[in-house]
């Protein structure tokens, strides 16, 4: 057989780049995509918490948990994994409004998706995880625990409720429950 000549090889390396640069590109496009066009991103929110001391002071202690509207009209729900359910174990949010959802853990690493939504993140001891989004199906969508923590992981879920704006109702001190309604 005859050896390949300099020519040869120049071709298949030249032809590999191009597949590579190739793959690589299509990978990039879809990352954009999924970040331009479904709202699909990496975590960018970097915030500490004390997990021994969560619960009693600061805004995870349990009076501060849920839903509530804050100065701005900005609809917050604050919601604590443990092994293994999630404090509340349902919260309320309106359609088509932006609502943020803080999460923070005492023990382990936990990590929550809704059900059909862009939300998706870790849940990590020493950190308040934050995601921002529109939910715009109503309904009860199931928030599951997706990170096995545990034995009791498999039962580690919570529900988000999301109402119409004009029956999202809540009470004097901003606060919205799923019990309330
Ligand atoms: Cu928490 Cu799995």
């Amino acid at each position: 057989m005859r050896a390949d000549t300099e020519q040869d090889i120049l071709k298949t390396e030249l032809w590999w780049t191009a597949l590579v640069t190739a793959i690589i590109t299509a990978i990039m496009l879809a990352i954009i995509y999924a970040g331009l066009i479904h709202h699909i991103n990496p975590p960018s929110n970097i915030e500490t918490i004390d997990p021994k001391t969560l619960h009693l002071t600061g805004e995870f202690t349990e009076g501060n948990l849920g839903t509530r509207v804050e100065p701005g009209d900005q609809v917050t729900s604050r919601i604590v994994a443990t092994q293994f359910a999630f404090q509340p174990q349902c919260i309320v949010v309106p359609a088509n409004r932006t609502v943020t959802l803080r999460f923070a853990t005492p023990d382990v690493i936990h990590g929550i998706l809704v059900t059909g939504t862009n939300v998706n993140t870790m849940i990590i001891p020493g950190y308040v995880s934050q995601v921002h989004t529109v939910f715009t199906r109503t309904g009860d969508l199931l928030m599951p625990c997706h990170e096995f923590c545990g034995l009791g992981h498999s039962q580690m879920w919570a529900t988000v409720r999301v109402v119409p704006e004009d029956e999202f109702k809540p009470g004097p001190d901003g606060r919205a429950t799923c019990d309330a309604r």
